[in-house]
């Protein structure tokens, strides 16, 4: 017998490689004996050979985790020599089977010890699931791939005093009580679903509930379920809900489908929230909110997540994904529809800004890095792995271009047509593009290579005005994104707009191409499709400023040979907010990215005087919202500048951003201070206005603090003091804890003190440490990793503390030392035998690795060669791992 010394390294799947199922499951029937110790799921599944499948094809079925107890064939009981177990499949060899047959199987399963959070699982003494990606094979044999619908029935049994309540998808069709302290529930959903959309719930739960009237006049009771204490923090999600069920009635014609709707929250959960058919299962962060727990931010977040798994039932649940190469069919299309939700919530400007500056800290990153893959990927070891900002943001970009080329009613009718035609099915994105190019009667064929390419394409401009011909030539030109050369060309989108410089600011021009008969709207989307185009505009009298890739119309990379007196007018007087701000941006970027080079020099630093008084007359204009004056006067992250240079220079870039700060904060001083005075907050309130009138208030105290002057810190204590909600709250801690000193400590002593048997509002105390700009942050993130409340194996707490440090604070997670790098290390490294799958987006913080100096760039290396050296690493830290070192 040969023993393998060294387990193979994993085997990537291929997309390549799909082949249909076998065999069909059309009803599944589950009874769960739900227990301390042990738990039993017995399953009843109505199995049939897929058409043209040969009779010897044996039935491999998907599971993990499990322990066998019994298994019959159609009332047959099965012994050890009619099947074949691994650790991850059970084999019944094709000969024995009919070509429909029923097979039963008990197996047990012990949902205490599961710590990866994937299948059943504890949490706060509750049961609950996680099944997407592969989680339900976890729970029973089965055929786990999203083109296998069944048609499910579940009862649940648990001892009633601990698990009053016993939920799972559909509608409850039988209760009663069991010997014992027992009871049961039976639930049974009519719609044939993938088994990724099951779920069930059992636990001591209070409910918030609602009501929902479809417009064709259905009643839909909706509950919210929430551990007891939290009974008062869920009035935001019911209303949240309540919104997007009208929403994409209106929106997209889309009505629910059940008598019943739930959302769980519960606190530990590997992802944000899950679309289980009728009973969603929601991290606690997305549901609860309460004043004085949580920020504008996060009522946002909830209303927003609310919305996109209410979402998911058309798209997701409904039409399906064959595989998951497919995902972004579901996530991206989902993201769009949450996106279009939040525009028509709040401030359109304001939601699109802060979805393109996401896209480009982190989805252009990872177009760079070791993880880059087209929104639909060719292959992984670790679909998990895969749940990423570019199928999730790029992939909703995609698909918001493709609604800008078709117009609204265009891309509605494509979408009506996609749901028409595919409802009950497991589909592709090439489904998704026929669709729409049947609707529309457009050719997608160009279009569809979005979902191929790798990497951020490029696009040059360059205008040319000719007097004489009172002509405006605008020529673009597509090149192939950084390191890569065999990018196909693209059919690109780009919103245009030109302004006439005016006395007051400037004039937004009509225009006309050169073979038009008369001028048309100031907006116009050209479509790039060959490498270079020319795009004449006639009637243009003096040199125009060129406003392009308007609202951020395509997901590439802009590169305007423009000067700063250009930007600056864009800044002052672009009629459309996104590239206003986004003319700002590029400004201020310029001027830190001087300082960085200047520091790095030696010489001295001083903040360019025209971006200054371009800040100036945004805090002065009374036309802009406070949200967006906020965004417009918070400088580049030092992230999104490292992502223009060569080489990212960790330390001149804080040096530079840390001077700006004060410098503007100086110059701005005084309009600041009577900003801060005059907006003094009265009844807290979500409204807009109220949220703008906070937002903009908070950025001006950030600016006061960071001035260090005893007058301005104390303003932010009394902020501390006085604020009856976590948003004031939050912000004055936040510049206490960059400001450092007693004011500082007394602050987290207090906050710690008062919230410490709040698990959300203790995740902020972390996460704000871990954000800090203060020189002492580092070694305050070491201490917080022993700390009594740190606790790695709940993913919010450790998210906070670790996520937060490793991605969002660039200067002293890369500090020199390496021991920022360390950290990050030691905890994957504990962690990844417990919860792979956290583990492995907590090492992704070292994928830019080769972005650095080679002084940490080795450290780096370092660190990743260490945990890929780690015996029996997980297969999802081992593909993050071994991306990030293969050779480019
Ligand atoms: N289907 C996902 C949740 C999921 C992802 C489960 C990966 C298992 C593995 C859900 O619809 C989702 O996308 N959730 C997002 C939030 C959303 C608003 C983008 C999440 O959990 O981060
Ligand atoms: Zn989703």
């Amino acid at each position: 017998m040969i023993e393998a010394t060294v387990s193979a390294a994993p085997q990537p799947i291929l997309r390549a490689d799909y082949r249909g199922p076998s065999f069909f499951i059309d009803r599944v029937d589950l009874r769960f004996e739900l227990g301390e110790d042990l738990s039993r799921v017995h399953a009843t599944l109505s199995l049939r050979r897929a058409d043209g499948v040969p009779d010897d094809a044996p039935l491999v079925l998907d599971g993990e985790a499990l322990k066998l107890l019994h298994l019959a064939l159609d009332g047959r009981t099965l012994g050890a020599d009619d099947y074949a177990l691994t650790a991850t499949t059970l084999t019944i060899p094709g000969r024995g089977l009919a070509a429909a047959f029923e097979l039963r199987s008990v197996v047990e399963i012990r949902p205490q010890d599961n710590t990866e959070l994937s299948g059943l699982y504890r949490s706060s003494g509750n049961f609950c699931t996680q099944c997407e990606a592969e989680g339900f094979r976890r729970i029973t044999y089965f055929l786990d791939r999203p083109d296998v619908m069944a048609r499910y029935s579940v009862t649940l049994e648990a001892e009633r005093a601990r698990y009053p309540v016993l939920l799972a998808n559909g509608n409850r069709v039988a209760a009663g009580e069991l010997a014992d302290g027992r009871h049961f529930a039976r639930w049974d959903d009519p719609f044939p679903k993938p088994s990724y959309l099951f779920a069930l719930v059992a636990g001591d739960l209070r409910c918030l509930p609602g009501e929902f009237t479809t417009r064709s006049g259905r009643a839909v009771r909706l509950e919210i379920w929430v551990e007891p204490e939290n009974i008062d923090r869920c009035e935001h999600a019911l209303r949240s809900l309540i919104k997007s069920m009208r929403w994409d009635e209106q929106a997209f014609g889309r009505e629910y489908d059940l008598d019943i709707y739930m959302i769980v929250a519960v606190n530990d959960f590997n992802m944000g929230a899950m679309e289980n058919k009728g009973l969603n299962i929601f991290n606690a962060k997305y549901v609860l909110a309460r004043p004085d727990t949580a920020t504008d931010d996060d009522y946002q977040a909830i209303e927003q997540v609310i919305a996109h798994e209410y979402f998911h039932n058309w798209s997701g649940n409904r039409v399906t994904c064959r595989d998951w190469f497919q995902l972004t069919l579901k996530e991206g299309l989902t993201v769009l529809r949450d996106r279009l939700f939040s525009r028509d919530m709040r401030s359109a400007a304001v939601a699109r800004i802060s979805e393109v500056l996401g896209l480009r800290t982190a989805q252009f990153a990872e177009d760079r890095g070791p993880m880059a893959h087209p929104i639909r990927p060719e292959s992984y070891i670790e679909m998990n792995n895969f749940y990423t900002t570019t199928v999730y943001e790029k992939g909703a970009e995609v698909i918001g271009m493709l609604r800008l080329l078709l117009g609204p009613d265009g891309f509605r009718r494509g979408m009506d047509l996609y749901f028409d035609r595919h409802d009950g099915q497991a589909v592709t994105c090439d489904d998704f593009l026929a669709a729409m190019a049947d609707a529309s009667g457009r050719d997608l064929a160009q279009f569809s290579r979005w979902y191929s390419q790798v990497g951020t394409p490029i696009v040059r401009a360059r205008g040319e005005h000719d007097p004489d011909a009172r002509t405006f030539t605008l020529t673009l030109e597509q090149a192939p994104p950084h390191g890569r050369h065999d990018a196909a060309l693209l059919h690109i989108p780009i919103a245009v707009g030109l302004l006439a410089p005016a006395a007051d600011g400037a004039r937004a021009l009509p225009l006309q191409l050169a073979d038009e008969p008369a001028p048309g709207a100031t907006t116009r989307v050209l479509e790039l499709r060959a490498a270079n185009q020319r795009f004449t505009f006639v009637g243009v009298d003096a040199p125009p400023a060129a406003s392009l890739l308007r609202g951020f119309s395509a997901p590439v990379e802009l590169e305007v040979p423009r000067s700063d007196d250009e930007l600056a007018l864009l800044m002052a007087s672009d009629p459309d907010p996104f590239s206003r701000w986004d003319a700002g941006q590029e400004l201020g970027r310029r001027a830190l990215l001087r300082l960085a080079d200047d520091a790095a020099a030696g010489r001295p630093l001083a903040l360019d005087p025209r971006f200054v008084a371009a800040c100036a007359r945004v805090l002065a204009d009374p036309h802009l919202d406070g949200s967006l004056k906020a965004l417009a006067l918070t400088l580049p992250g030092e992230r999104i500048l490292g992502q223009h240079q060569e080489v990212v220079a960790v330390d001149e870039l804080h040096t530079a951003r840390q001077f700006a700060v004060r410098a503007l904060a100086e110059a701005l001083r005084e309009p600041l201070q009577a900003l801060y005075a005059a907006t003094a907050p009265g009844p807290y309130s979500i409204e807009p206005a109220e949220v703008d009138r906070r937002r903009l208030r908070n950025l001006a105290l950030g600016y006061l603090v960071a001035l260090g002057e005893p007058q301005t810190v104390a303003l932010a204590q009394a902020q501390f003091a006085a604020a009856d909600n976590m948003s004031d709250a939050q912000e004055a801690l936040a510049c206490l804890i960059d400001h450092g000193g007693p004011a500082r400590d007394a602050a987290l002593a207090a906050f710690h003190g008062r919230w410490c048997g709040d698990p959300l509002v203790l995740d902020k105390w972390f996460a704000l440490q871990a954000m800090s700009s203060h020189a002492d942050t580092l070694a305050r993130v070491l201490e917080l990793a022993t700390h009594p409340d740190f606790n790695l194996g709940n993913p919010n707490r450790a998210r906070a503390l670790l996520g937060t440090f490793g991605a969002r604070n660039q200067f002293h997670f890369h500090s020199r030392c390496g021991r920022g790098y360390a950290l990050l290390a030691d905890k994957v490294i504990e962690l990844d035998p417990h919860n792979a799958s956290m583990a492995a987006r907590l090492v992704a913080a070292f994928n830019p690795w080769r972005r650095f100096d080679a002084a940490r760039q080795q450290a780096m290396r370092a660190q990743l060669e260490r945990i890929a050296g780690q015996p029996g690493l997980s297969r999802a830290v081992h593909e993050i791992v071994a991306r990030a070192l293969a050779p480019v």
